[in-house]
């Protein structure tokens, strides 16, 4: 992802058929080429007319959508969170899952949410919480104390750090799971690329303050 306008997709990480039996090819290739693509282009056209936001970060438009002209706050809101938090889920996701938590993320884990089984639980009970459309979270604050939260629609949660994330529009699972949207969390969490978690919070905790008016 560049760090403004104009946005273009991410490839995806791995094949359309690597995250095989939790996630067929056909929801990868419409949520990615076909959900994630449409965010993309949306967020070009309604920036477009927009010269003025357009050195806007991704995290600046999702943070301060609400500082932009009327006619495309909207639109730049939606558009620019589906950009940011697919991002973000399709890193998420790994071919090979394994291991790969370093010391660091699992104690914080621990210390904060109770151990693996609990943080499990508690993104369980927030992915099944979303009443429609939405995301369940982990996150870091600005202290580096983890939490989970759910988000509606194509928000994000920052400012706060997000480490990962589970997409729990229709579209992430409905081809496969149809409406058995517990069974396609179980297949999500077998799929988690925890590299990538505590890559991310590493950062986390390097790069504070992130959000100058924070
Ligand atoms: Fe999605």
């Amino acid at each position: 992802m560049g760090p403004h306008y104009p946005f273009s997709l991410p490839p995806l990480p791995y094949g359309e058929g690597d995250l095989l039996p939790e996630i067929d090819e056909k929801t990868l290739h419409f949520h990615h080429d076909k959900h994630f693509a449409a965010y993309v282009d949306n967020l070009n056209k309604l920036l477009a007319t927009c010269p003025a936001c357009q050195d806007w970060t991704l995290e600046q438009l999702c943070m301060d959508w609400c500082r932009l002209p009327e006619d495309i706050r909207q639109g730049v809101r939606n558009n620019a969170g589906g950009v940011y938090n697919h991002t973000l889920y399709f890193q998420g996701m790994t071919p090979n899952p394994g291991e790969g938590r370093d010391a660091a993320l699992t104690a914080a884990v621990e210390r904060d949410l109770g151990g693996m089984a609990a943080l499990k639980s508690a993104m369980k009970t927030a992915a099944l919480g979303v009443f429609g459309s939405g995301w369940a979270w982990l996150v870091c604050d600005r202290d580096g104390t983890l939490s989970v939260r759910k988000t509606a629609n194509q928000d994000t949660p920052l400012p706060l750090c997000p480490l990962l994330t589970c997409d729990v529009w229709e579209h992430a699972y409905y081809l496969q799971y149809q409406n058995r949207r517990a069974d396609y969390f179980e297949a999500w969490w077998r799929r988690i690329n925890w590299p990538m978690v505590s890559r991310l919070y590493g950062q986390c905790q390097d790069t504070r303050p992130r959000y100058p008016q924070d």
